[in-house]
């Protein structure tokens, strides 16, 4: 290893895996970057075989671009090989899901257990009328309870479409139609900063809007026994919260039906291809895209990637901040973890609840070993400053990990030096709802990382740096590079340095299989734009080492705290209220959250600016998409900057909220237009 770490962006060095942490590493010898690259579909098979399989299959990949099928003609259940497989090799007793509510309440589930809770569930749905392939919506908090009941959806062959309990009843009535649900599963509320999110309540709103599938609607009661027991750390007593209205016939309470079900509900063998879910993510279109992911190579490329990227031991304490709504919670609280028979904390709450520490308190109490968050976190914590964590025992954590959006490297170090003391592998992991799994990424044992990189792609998966003409520009392919220097071996491959928009080159097993109901979308949107290559709709850097550094979206996509939010959607959120006549949206560099949202507005006649009709507007927003949609800034002008062809220039808006200099105005139709709105919302920020 060399003594003298390279320097790159500046002061930052890179970090080569201590010898402490190669020596127990799960995977430790850089060689499976060029074994899996001779034979990615063998590679791919190897780990396929370590699942639980009830027929084999037959061919491991039929690839008609842009359709892959993986492990076709197998069959396998999902949520067997996250439970009951772990059951019967005699780990019934560890424990699986550690509850952590945020009133303080901890529920603790063995595997065992969890097996017999999803059975009940899973029975309980088939006495509502879900069978095999039915879709499943479900709109939970992050209770131990979401997690099952998605896995009691695997159990039976039903499909499940999770919605984040933090959006409204709008996007929940849009998603359940797309979906074509058949039943809902909601709870009463959940916990969120001391006070309920009513979620009942905006489910009935939902339903009330119309939705012609759904027959019948399972409520947990989360709140209202949470109340019954308060936590050492509930002291606010109780907020009002509005339950909806009990709908006779319809509504069924999780009390009256599944405590009483039996445990014996058998895991349905399921095709390899069969529908595991729907997850929703926003594309640069107003609507959103119901993304569709199957069973059998789903499961090998999240648990394959757990183990390693995670370098997941028996004895690990694993914990995924995400909230099962988004696919980080999907793919890495439920099937990879699981898959792997982790002990893992689900917390449902803020982290600032009851005190800025609430991590670093559940670090300690649970005595968690690997955490995995997202930078729009990180950035907040190191906003509060170290007190927080310096009066939490963070000794037991050994690896951390980071996903969502591309990470500065200040909030990398930070995280390496205040969270990690220094001595934890921090691993920078790029992927998409649509990747289905990690797709760049370090392997902790291997990868000297490099503060603000993913590094490199995964063992058996291939990006590229393309240029906007679509030609494959990559300097030097394979993680042999770097990597290879830093486990000690030869001197590593070097190229220049380029930048352009990430491709994936081969079909990878968790790769989405469609956009519900809407084939020819996903041609366009993912097949169209790179010729026989993925487009994921990000631009990258590739440097001399092949080392990947994300930059974001390239699309009309932002990523605000690391969520998809389509400036179409906001748009149109925008101009449905009666105020707005045009709006354009951007995103905005933002200190904590990656972007943040800035509107543009052009009032109707008859409405008077005012920070009366901007809240209002804003307001709207929230009330439409959800709260994380909510503008940041609003700016009410009189005319748009548009080339004259009447396009919107959204470059030169981010110029204006970034506070740039303006950039080339000659293709406006009208030059003065920008200049005001500069103006404008530089005395609206002063
Ligand atoms: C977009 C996907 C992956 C689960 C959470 C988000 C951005 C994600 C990184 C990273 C740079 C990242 C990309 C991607 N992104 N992780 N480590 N470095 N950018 O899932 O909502 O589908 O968003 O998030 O822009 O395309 P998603």
């Amino acid at each position: 290893m060399s003594d003298t770490p390279r320097t790159v962006l500046g002061d930052s060095p890179s970090f080569p895996p201590s010898d402490a942490f190669r020596a127990r590493a799960n995977v430790a010898d850089p060689g499976v970057y060029a074994e899996a690259a001779a034979d990615p579909v063998g590679f791919w098979e190897g780990w396929a075989r370590r699942l639980d399989w009830a027929e084999p299959w037959h061919t491991a990949l039929e690839w008609e671009p842009p359709f892959a099928k993986w492990f076709v003609g197998g069959r396998l259940n999902a949520c067997f090989n996250c439970v009951d497989r772990h059951v019967e090799a005699g780990l019934g007793d560890k424990v699986a899901l550690i509850g952590e509510g945020e009133p303080g309440d901890v529920r603790r589930f063995t595997y065992a257990q969890v097996r017999d809770e999803v059975s009940r569930i899973g029975n309980a749905l088939k006495a509502l009328g879900v069978g095999k392939g039915d879709r499943v919506c479900v709109y939970m908090p992050m209770v131990p309870e979401l997690p099952m009941v998605m896995l009691a959806c695997a159990r039976i062959g039903a499909a499940h479409s999770v919605v984040f309990g933090g959006f409204s009843a709008e996007s929940l009535h849009e998603r359940i139609n797309d979906a074509g649900a058949k039943v809902l599963v909601t709870a009463d509320g959940g916990w969120r900063r001391g006070g309920v999110v009513e979620l009942k309540r905006i489910a009935d709103e939902a339903l009330a809007l119309g939705c012609p599938t759904v027959e019948r609607v399972l409520v947990y009661e989360r709140v209202g026994s949470a109340l019954g027991a308060p936590g050492p750390q509930s002291t606010a007593g109780t907020p009002e919260y509005d339950q909806g209205v009990w709908v006779e016939g319809r509504d069924v309470r999780w009390a009256d039906l599944v405590p009483s079900q039996s445990v014996d509900c058998p895991c349905e063998p399921m095709d390899s291809e069969a529908l595991l879910f729907i997850l929703y993510t926003s594309g640069s279109t107003g609507k959103p895209k119901g993304i569709v992911h199957t069973t059998g190579g789903y499961l090998t490329q999240t648990y394959a990637t757990t183990q390693w990227v995670f370098d997941l031991k028996p004895d690990d304490v694993y914990w995924c901040t995400a909230d099962c709504g988004w696919v980080t919670g999907h793919s890495y609280v439920v099937y990879g973890p699981m898959a792997n028979g982790v002990t893992q904390v689900v917390y449902e709450g803020s982290p600032d609840t009851p005190d800025k520490d609430r991590f670093w308190r559940t670090v300690e109490k649970h005595g968690v070993t690997i955490l995995y968050t997202a930078p729009t976190a990180i950035r907040t914590f190191m906003k509060w400053g170290d007190e927080y964590t310096e009066r939490c025992d963070l000794s037991s954590l050994r690896l951390l990990g980071s996903v969502g959006e591309p990470i500065n490297p200040e909030a990398w170090l930070w995280y390496h030096r205040v969270i990690g003391g220094e001595r934890c592998p921090v691993v920078d992991t790029w992927w998409q709802t649509e990747t289905g799994a990690i797709m760049v990424t370090p392997l902790p044992g291997i990868t000297a990382t490099k503060p603000g990189s993913a590094t490199q792609p995964f063992p058996g998966i291939r990006t590229a740096v393309f240029d906007e003409t679509g030609r494959d520009v990559t300097p030097i392919h394979g993680a042999m590079g770097f990597v290879a220097c830093a486990a000690g071996g030869e001197a590593p491959a070097t190229g220049p340095a380029v930048t352009g928009i990430l491709a994936v080159t081969q079909p990878w097993p968790s790769m989405l299989r469609g956009i519900w109901g809407d084939p020819a979308r996903y041609r366009q949107v993912y097949w169209s734009r790179l010729p026989g290559a993925y487009f994921p709709g990000d631009g990258t850097r590739v440097d001399e080492d092949g080392y990947f550094w994300l930059l974001g979206r390239i699309d009309d996509v932002m990523l605000v705290s690391g969520h998809n939010i389509s400036t179409m959607e906001v748009e149109s959120a925008l101009v449905d209220h009666p105020a707005v006549a045009e709006a354009a949206v951007i995103g905005r560099a933002h200190e904590i959250k990656g972007q943040a949202i800035a509107a543009f507005v052009i009032l109707r006649a008859g409405f008077a600016p005012g920070p009366e009709t901007e809240a209002a507007i804003k307001a709207h927003v929230a009330h439409k998409i959800g709260a994380i949609a909510r503008p940041d800034d609003l700016v009410v002008c009189a005319e748009l900057p548009k080339t004259r062809s009447g396009k919107i220039m959204r470059r030169l808006l981010r110029d204006v909220a970034e506070g740039r200099a303006l950039g080339d105005t000659t293709t406006l139709a009208d030059p003065g237009v920008v200049a005001t709105l500069k103006d404008k919302y530089e005395s609206a920020e002063g």
